[in-house]
Parts: C-alpha cells; structure tokens; sequence
C-alpha cells in the first residue's frame, strides 16, 4: 500500500521495518519440530522468563495459541466461562465446539471488564445434566469492548476465585503489551496470575508473525503436541522468531505512543456531532464508535473515508473501529481526526 494511505482498520496491518527484516535476514535457523532452531528457542525462553512462566511454545497465530489452550485443559462436554465479546467465542471460527468440543458459557461484562460478582452463577452444578465448568479465558486489553484494560486488581480476585473453586484460569493476551505499558504493571506480575497465556507479537509490537503459548513445562509440552496434531509444527521459523525477538526488544515501551494516537481519535469522534463512542474511555490503541444510521449508513461513512485514503474496520451494521500502531504517525492521526469530522458534517448536512 502506498505510503499515503492511512490504515487503521488493525494493529495487525504493520509492516515488519529495515531493522526488523535485518534481524530476520540474519537470524540463525534449524528445524524446530526437532527443537533445533535457536533463534525459536531463544524467543520462547524470553517469552517464559518476562511472564514469569516455566515455557512458552511459539505458533503462527493467536488463534492457534488460544485454541490450543482450550484443547489443552478440557475434556468433551466441558465448559469455559468467557465474556460475551471475546475474542476465543466470536472470532475464533467456533474453535471451542468445533476442535475441544466443549461449549461456553458468556458472561455479560462492564464494556468487556469482569469481576468475582458477575460470576457467581457462572459454576454449573455438580449434576449429571450439566456441562462441567473446567476454565476461565480472559481477554486482556479487550479488543472488541475498546481496548480496555481489565484492572490489575479485579484480575487478582478473579485468580483467587479460581484457585478457590479448582478453575483453570487461561488469558487472551494478544494484547498484554498494551495492558503492561498501560496499566504500569510488568509482565511478570500479570503472568503470574494465569495457568495459561497467549500473546501475540503480530499486533501493536509489529512483528509479521507469531503467538506463544507460556505456562508450566508440562503443560507446553502437551500444547507441542496439539499444535503438530493442528498442523502448525513449524520448520526453520528462527526467520519469523527473529522478527517477533526483535518486537519483544525494541517496541513495547513505545506502545504508549499508539495509546496517545487512540486518544487524539477518540477525543475527536467524541467532538463530532452524529458520532458516539462505544465504550466509556479510550485507555490503549483502539477506539469502537457508531455512526447515527439515519444520518448516514456506515458504507458510506466508510467509503467516504476510503476515498480520502483512510482505511477503516467495520463490524455489524453500525459498528466501526480505528486501531492505531506504529504505521501510523501523530500527524496521520491528527489529519484522520479532521477529515472524520469533514466527512460526517458532509453525509449528515441538514440533518443534525
Ligand atoms: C484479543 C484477540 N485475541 C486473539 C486474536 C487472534 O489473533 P490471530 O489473528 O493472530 O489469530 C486477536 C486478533 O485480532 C485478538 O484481537
């Protein structure tokens, strides 16, 4: 894509940069279903390491990492407990029935934030109609309710709740990174509070590919296994590992600069007659909003923006969102803020 163009659809949309592809240029390689590549082993130790955790299993995707997850702790007829917009349940192709063949259990959240109160119900009863209640998956930043943080402390009470009623407790972090440099607490201290977590380099820290797994040695290991079964045992992947090692050195401090980005949008949608935010705060680097639809159908506010070359994501009928990352410069986002307010006053003329 053309450097002119703004694209804030995804913090996924990165291009890997110079000094990136030269550390995947140089990166040492073997074959890593033989456990021989050591630019892949060098990635998940630090990944272990910063989360606290014994190992970690390096994937293709995060949805493969959640999946395998999921897979890992249950047993058919099981039951996660999840919030009713995260990602595993919605986004993941129906991955809990189709390749655990459990079911899940939603639980309505406070724009995507859970605590101990909305779960007391959630446990089913040890009762032969019943599914058997076995996980937990949080999603933390959660991406469909705003990026929002989930609170370090609340995270903690839900960890106790856990280990009180012998629940496995496993975390969506796909976006940890941007919780970490938000909230001021270290990976570590988050880590520890999960049997499980996934996380991404692919997203705000701009790597091309990859997601890990980390947790106790035996129970990576027993992932190892599901993700050959899966078909994501991969090759010489040091290539890829070397770009996620170099996400993980050099761009997480500077996820701050995405969240004041986020900001500078989020305040502006809120300026703009006609536009809504959908979530109370813009806390990292996503912002939901709505269009009005009697003062103009989201196609065309997307199109609108499209012709101005801004790129845009678009979920259900009046839903939209603008994801900011390391591609995007302040400048682009001030520009973005001022045409969003040019465009919405041109499709909503005599009508607000
Ligand atoms: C919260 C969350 N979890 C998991 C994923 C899945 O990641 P992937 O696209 O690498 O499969 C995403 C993707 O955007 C996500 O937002």
């Amino acid at each position: 894509m053309a450097d002119s163009w703004i694209d804030l659809r995804s913090d996924t949309v990165t291009k890997p940069s110079p000094e990136m592809r030269a550390a995947m240029h140089a990166a040492e390689v073997g074959d890593d279903v033989y456990k021989e590549d050591p630019t892949v082993i060098k990635l998940e130790e630090q990944t272990a390491a910063m989360l606290g955790h014994e190992a970690a299993l390096f994937c293709p995707s995060g949805t493969m990492t959640n999946q395998i997850c999921i897979k890992a702790h249950t047993q058919p007829a099981d039951e996660m407990i999840c919030e009713e917009f995260c990602h595993v349940f919605n986004w993941e192709g129906g991955g809990p029935a189709a390749l655990s063949n459990i079911s899940c259990k939603t639980i309505r959240g406070d724009h995507g934030l859970i605590d101990v109160e909305m779960l007391q119900d959630a446990i089913r009863p040890p009762n032969d109609h019943y599914p058997r209640t076995k996980l937990l998956s949080l999603e933390n930043t959660h991406n469909r309710c705003g990026g929002r943080v989930q609170p370090f402390t609340v995270v903690k009470e839900l960890h106790d709740w856990t280990r009180k009623n012998n629940i496995i407790f496993h975390l969506d972090g796909a976006r940890l990174w941007n919780a970490i440099v938000a909230s001021g607490i270290e990976a570590k201290a988050w880590g520890q509070l999960f049997d499980s977590v996934s996380v991404c380099y692919s997203k705000g820290l701009g790597a091309p590919i990859g997601s890990a797994i980390v947790g106790p040695k035996e129970f990576v290991a027993k992932c190892r296994r599901i993700r050959k079964r899966f078909g994501g045992g991969m090759r010489q992947a040091g290539t890829i590992a070397a770009g996620a090692l170099y996400a993980l050195n050099n761009n997480i401090h500077r996820l701050k600069e995405d969240h004041e980005k986020a900001k500078v949008l989020g305040e502006a949608i809120q300026k703009t007659p006609g536009l809504k935010m959908d979530q109370p705060t813009v806390e990292t680097n996503i912002v939901w909003f709505h269009v009005d639809p009697k003062l103009a159908p989201v196609p065309e506010f997307v199109a609108a923006l499209k012709e101005r070359k801004i790129l845009i994501h678009t979920s259900g009928l009046n839903l939209m969102r603008v994801v900011t990352h390391l591609d995007v410069s302040m400048e682009q986002v001030k520009k973005t803020a001022e045409i969003i307010h040019e465009v919405t006053n041109k499709l909503t003329k005599g009508k607000i």
